[in-house]
């Protein structure tokens, strides 16, 4: 596996790949990679086969974080991820640092920002306002830089999927976008690199977010007609905000391709909630 560090080097190889006609499967990471980043990669060669190329990135993208998030003090291990990228048969990981891709060229600073205004205005996009104009520019950018065929995303971050794909469309990016189940611990929490974050206790209760998934599909199962939006919410805000420590963000049901807010909830509505458990806060969505 090739360790790449700069932009050039990566626009180099990227085009001598596509001169040659190979193609590349890319999977963007913020690295401390767990077994959902792996499957993503796993994803990503089963996509480009046996004589295409698999691009990783592993960059903690400070534009996608707000003022009062957890940038500085979010987890890195690179030395852990390239043993684990190397391992599951990655061709070439991309880790430019903060001067690579956002240089101020000695003219002050960075100014140009991708903003997708549909798809990214609720959920992650109310609480965490400049999230996805980050998100959106920094893989651009990295599209951009790497110029894959393929790229994947994993659905833990659905809303992420949707404004990605919609970016990709509307920009007329040519890629394909991928998206890779959420994958699971065996009590039912998603993984995510900011599980390393929770205490003991925290950890302990945290299973709640996908519990309450589990009492939602329970309800919509057993209605005989479509629920109240507004009354189920309250039903799973009681749920998940009266474990301990727990205090709900957000819980939004919605249609699963245009991400449209609904009023009744059937089966086929989609649910994504977000709750701070301590300080660590987490999301998780699924079908209904
Ligand atoms: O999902 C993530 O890890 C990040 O949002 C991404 C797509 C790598 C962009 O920084």
């Amino acid at each position: 596996m090739r360790i790449v560090t700069t932009v050039s080097a990566m626009r180099r190889q990227a085009r001598r790949w596509r001169q040659s006609g190979i193609r590349v499967g890319f999977v963007p990471t913020m690295g401390c990679l767990h077994e959902g980043h792996l499957s993503l990669i796993e994803r990503a060669r089963k996509a480009v086969g046996a004589c295409g190329k698999v691009v990783a990135s592993v960059y903690v993208n400070p534009a996608q974080f707000g003022p009062f998030e957890d940038y500085s003090r979010y987890p890195r291990d690179l030395e852990r991820d390239i043993s684990l990228t190397r391992a599951a048969g990655v061709d070439v990981l991309f880790v430019p640092d903060d001067r690579e891709m956002y240089p101020t060229n000695g003219d002050g600073s960075f100014s140009t920002y991708v903003i997708e205004d549909s798809v990214a205005a609720g959920m992650e996009g109310a609480s965490r306002p400049h999230h996805f104009r980050g998100v959106t520019t920094v893989v651009a950018k990295l599209f951009n830089i790497v110029l894959p065929d393929i790229a994947i995303f994993g659905r833990k971050d659905y809303q992420q999927t949707a404004v990605v794909r919609r970016m990709v469309r509307d920009l007329d990016f040519p890629i394909r976008v991928i998206v890779g189940p959420t994958v699971r611990e065996r009590d039912g929490l998603a993984m995510s690199s900011r599980n390393r974050y929770l205490s003991v206790q925290e950890r302990e209760r945290a299973p709640a977010m996908f519990e309450t998934i589990r009492l939602a599909r329970e309800v919509v199962r057993k209605a005989s007609a479509p629920l109240s939006a507004g009354q189920l919410r309250r039903r799973l805000i009681q749920f998940l905000g009266g474990q301990p420590g727990v205090r709900v963000d957000y819980v939004a049901f919605f249609d699963p391709d245009s991400l449209r807010v609904v009023q009744r909830v059937r089966r086929g509505t989609h649910l994504a909630l977000a709750a701070f458990f301590g300080k660590t806060r987490l999301i998780d969505n699924g079908r209904l």
